[in-house]
């Protein structure tokens, strides 16, 4: 794939939660391709050395669980103190198991929007402070079209992939007026490793090209471009936007 080139986005610090693998990965690995320094926040060692191991050395790893938000908030800082300030941060981790209604306990419904949704506010507020003595910053938080054409079997993620398109439009309204923008991207079914692994069954495949207006398959590199153009200057007038990136599934 063709990567367009945003030259402002060289020598920007940009982190990005969930970044070992899948899309995470294809975005820690655009912005590195761009020349900035990147720090990808994940709990995933193995994956996250391969990644680091295939990366420049403008890439740095922090291993954290984000369901921790006191180890978030230590892994922010600390990276902070290494590279200075962050100009962009990308929210994208997030695990969507399936879950049938009836087997859902309070307590794991807890456990779904503290993996899913609390993190993407809490990693907000670490960055926001710097973002606004720049007055500059951009926040690309990662939801899902699962909430809007009502994914089956996952409530509660599909819950939190809808709370974040509202956590967006909150948080663009309030850091405006700071220089801060917030853009929130849907994702459609992307083929990472994990979803080929879990769900692609000839069946599913048959049920994605007939859900698409496009007769192919999103790569994760597919979503990762369009986080770049949310992330550059670019995109200086667009905030509080959603951005569909599902091959015309919703
Ligand atoms: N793949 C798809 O089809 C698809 C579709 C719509 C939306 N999305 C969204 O895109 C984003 C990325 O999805 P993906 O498919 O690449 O996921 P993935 O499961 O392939 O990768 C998620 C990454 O996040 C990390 N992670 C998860 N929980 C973590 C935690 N508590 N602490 C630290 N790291 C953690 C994992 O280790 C992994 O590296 C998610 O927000 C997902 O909801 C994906």
């Amino acid at each position: 794939m063709t990567e367009a080139i945003y030259p402002d986005l060289r020598g920007k610090v940009v982190a990005v939660t969930g970044g070992a693998s899948g899309i995470g990965a294809a975005i820690v690995a655009a912005f590195s391709h761009q020349g900035a320094s990147v720090v990808f926040f994940d709990r995933d060692e193995a994956a996250s050395q391969t990644l680091l191991a295939e990366l420049g050395e403008n890439v740095a790893f922090q291993h954290l669980d984000l369901v921790d938000l006191e180890q978030l908030n230590h892994g922010f800082n600390a990276a902070v103190e290494i590279f200075g300030p962050f100009d962009v941060l990308v929210n994208n981790a997030a695990h969507d198991d399936r879950h049938r209604i009836e087997d859902v306990t309070p307590g794991y419904w807890r456990e779904r929007m503290a993996i899913n949704l609390d993190h993407h506010f809490f990693a907000a507020q670490a960055v926001i402070p710097a973002m606004r003595r720049k007055q500059k910053g951009s926040i690309i938080n990662m939801s899902s079209i699962a909430w809007r054409v009502g994914l089956p079997n996952a409530p509660a993620y599909v819950t939190a992939k809808a709370a974040i398109e509202g956590l967006t439009h909150s948080l663009a309204r309030e850091l405006g007026p700071s220089g801060i923008r917030v853009n929130c991207v849907l994702p459609g079914f992307v083929r990472t490793k994990r979803q080929i692994e879990n769900w692609l069954t000839p069946e599913f495949e048959t049920t994605v090209f007939a859900s698409q207006c496009l007769k192919r398959f999103i790569e994760p590199e597919n979503v990762a471009a369009p986080v770049l153009m949310l992330a550059s200057d670019c995109a200086s007038a667009i905030t509080n936007q959603t951005l569909v990136v599902d091959a015309g599934w919703s």
